[in-house]
């Protein structure tokens, strides 16, 4: 074991070297390497948005101007990106938003469902990939009908006011970003022909950074959105080409799977933590019921109390995790599944879970069966919040980048690979090492279980914080701990986006740390205590708060690509 002066960092960068200062301060401690990129966190007192593209911000900033509302703003973003960032918010797509426009917090479900052909065991003969790659990984998308209906039911400007930026964008081009060129070069071998010529310059050749794509096919799409809103996507000669693009690839989705597709709104999950209340997502996510548990964990053993990213609070939060994680097996769809929250957020159950954390030793757990209980990785999130606490917090998916890397002929639209959140095959882990319940098997018109976690935080009765994040069910654990660092450890929202984080699933029963930021020295701790630890990668959040001055802070996640602004 080292000490940690012998240790040889590079300084951190900006604020996060105060950080760094307090953590050395301690025997042993976490330590903060400098970070490849630095994000630009940005504060206002009107409205402020954090997304993942700068064009994003910019189009969200003249809604603002126009008078728009957060859902107005909400709506445009989500246009924009699109346009900008089809490889995790393509039209193709579906996700989550809560909402608050001031008398209660609602939640709109626009997640994909199962086409009508599909079953159980609509996997079992196919080839392995088949809900990852290919037409038969599709689900119907519900990123449209998500953005009309959160418009119908509070918007505030005219619904096609909020087409003209995206649609200009389309169609006279954007200049594309350096992560837009990798995800294009990472998906040539998985794209449809489609797919290679909508976001490829010609047979074998990408773009590179910063050249001009223009997407004269969306721009048709778009028109048609625009002016039959949901209809103009779901039905007519936007969805033949959609449902052409999954059946020629070896796909089942049809017509009328298109034509009845519908969002559903929601009641949040609360949680209670710190003196604050947390509107979080509920099911057909797990992240809602995860989080519940892991604040109450948290809270009931005190966590708050060590100091931050020390061992002892890194080791409690992943113990803590690992059993939040150990219940998401039993969940799935509501309208297919009884999910049993009754069990899992009772007091018992977590009191229970509670008595079992050793500070000086890691346990493992067995899996719950669901028996004994009831009887019978693309994404982007984005965040608006104005100064009164109106907000939407919003996650959208196509699941892996490009989905399933099918693109529709006409109108290059990227489908979705959600089908592969499903339990597809029981027993065996899906692309995010996820084992899955059977209460999340195939079935149509239902909706596969989720780590999608928008959330927002109140505070004496007034909204303060709209934050979320995509990475798969690093979701969870990247939205909880951004969390957790301002409400526990008194960080501004960027400072607790940034700093280093862990995941634990349950299962495996691994302790995922990020890589080159958190010390060899505290790893090595960390195994003493029984953890199998290992480097990876980490959820990338995005947030808006309003912090103790009033002021609206901006910010996002320095691991990926994003923008901050507003006013
Ligand atoms: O709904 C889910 O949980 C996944 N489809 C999310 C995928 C994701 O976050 C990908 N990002 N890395």
């Amino acid at each position: 074991m080292h000490h940690n002066s012998s240790l040889k960092f590079r300084i951190a960068p900006g604020k996060l070297l105060t950080t760094a200062v307090l953590i050395v301060t301690m025997s042993i401690s976490t330590f903060l390497p400098a970070q490849r990129a630095f994000a630009i966190p940005a504060e206002g007192s009107k409205m402020m948005i954090s997304a993942p593209s700068p064009y994003a911000v910019e189009v969200g900033k003249k809604i603002i101007e126009q008078g728009g509302n957060v859902v107005d703003v909400a709506v445009a973003v989500g246009l924009t990106l699109a346009v900008t960032s089809p490889y995790f918010a393509a039209l193709g797509g579906g996700g989550f938003a809560l909402i608050n426009m001031g008398d209660e917090v609602e939640v709109i479900d626009f997640r994909e469902t199962a086409p009508g052909k599909t079953s159980p065991s609509y996997y079992k003969d196919k080839a392995k990939d088949a809900s990852i790659t290919g037409g038969a990984a599709v689900g119907v998308p519900g990123f449209p009908a998500g953005l009309y209906e959160m418009h119908k039911k509070h918007g505030k400007l005219r619904w096609s006011k909020l087409f003209a930026e995206p649609m200009r964008l389309a169609d006279k081009g954007f200049n594309v970003s350096g992560a837009w060129v990798k995800r294009a070069k990472r998906t040539e071998k998985r794209f449809n022909d489609a797919g290679r010529k909508h976001f490829m310059k010609k047979v074998g050749v990408h773009y590179k950074p910063g050249e001009k794509l223009t997407q004269k096919g969306l721009v048709k799409a778009l028109k048609e959105f625009k002016r039959k809103n949901v209809s103009g996507f779901y039905e007519g000669f936007v969805a033949k080409d959609i449902v052409q693009a999954v059946k020629s690839s070896g796909g089942d989705l049809t017509l009328e799977d298109m034509k009845n597709y519908k969002v559903r709104w929601l009641k949040p999950l609360t949680a209670n933590y710190l003196g604050h209340k947390i509107y979080l997502m509920p099911p057909p996510s797990s992240g809602g019921v995860v989080m519940k548990s892991a604040f109450s964990l948290l809270e009931k053993l005190k966590v708050h109390e060590k100091a931050p990213l020390s061992v002892d609070e890194l080791h409690l939060m992943a113990e803590v995790l690992k059993r939040s994680f150990r219940g998401r097996a039993t969940l799935g769809d509501p309208d297919f599944h009884k999910n049993p929250l009754d069990y899992l957020l009772s007091e018992e159950y977590l009191n229970e879970m509670a008595k079992g954390v050793s500070l000086s030793k890691a346990k493992s757990l067995k899996p719950i069966t669901l028996k004994t209980i009831v009887d019978s990785n693309e994404t982007t999130h984005y965040a608006v919040m104005d100064k009164n606490g109106k907000a939407v917090s919003l996650t959208v998916t196509l699941n892996g980048s490009y989905g399933s890397g099918v693109v529709s002929n006409r109108f290059g639209i990227a489908l979705n690979n959600e089908m592969d959140d499903f339990t597809t095959r029981p027993g065996q882990p899906n692309m995010y090492g996820l084992i899955q319940g059977m209460g999340n098997t195939v079935e149509p018109g239902k909706r596969p279980l989720s780590s999608m976690s928008p959330t927002l935080v109140e505070k004496e009765g007034k909204m303060v914080m709209a934050i979320g994040a995509p990475g798969g069910p690093r979701i969870i654990s990247g939205t909880l701990q951004a969390i957790y660092r301002v409400l526990a450890s008194d960080w501004d929202l960027d400072s607790a986006i940034q700093a280093p984080r862990l995941h634990h699933q349950f299962l495996p029963d691994t302790v995922f740390v990020d890589r080159n930021r958190i010390s060899p020295d505290a790893l090595e701790l960390l195994r003493k205590r029984g953890h199998k630890v290992e480097e990876s990668w980490g959820a990338r959040v995005k947030g808006v708060r309003i912090n103790e001055e009033g002021h609206i802070e901006a910010a996002f996640d320095a691991r990926s690509e994003g923008a901050a602004g507003g006013y």
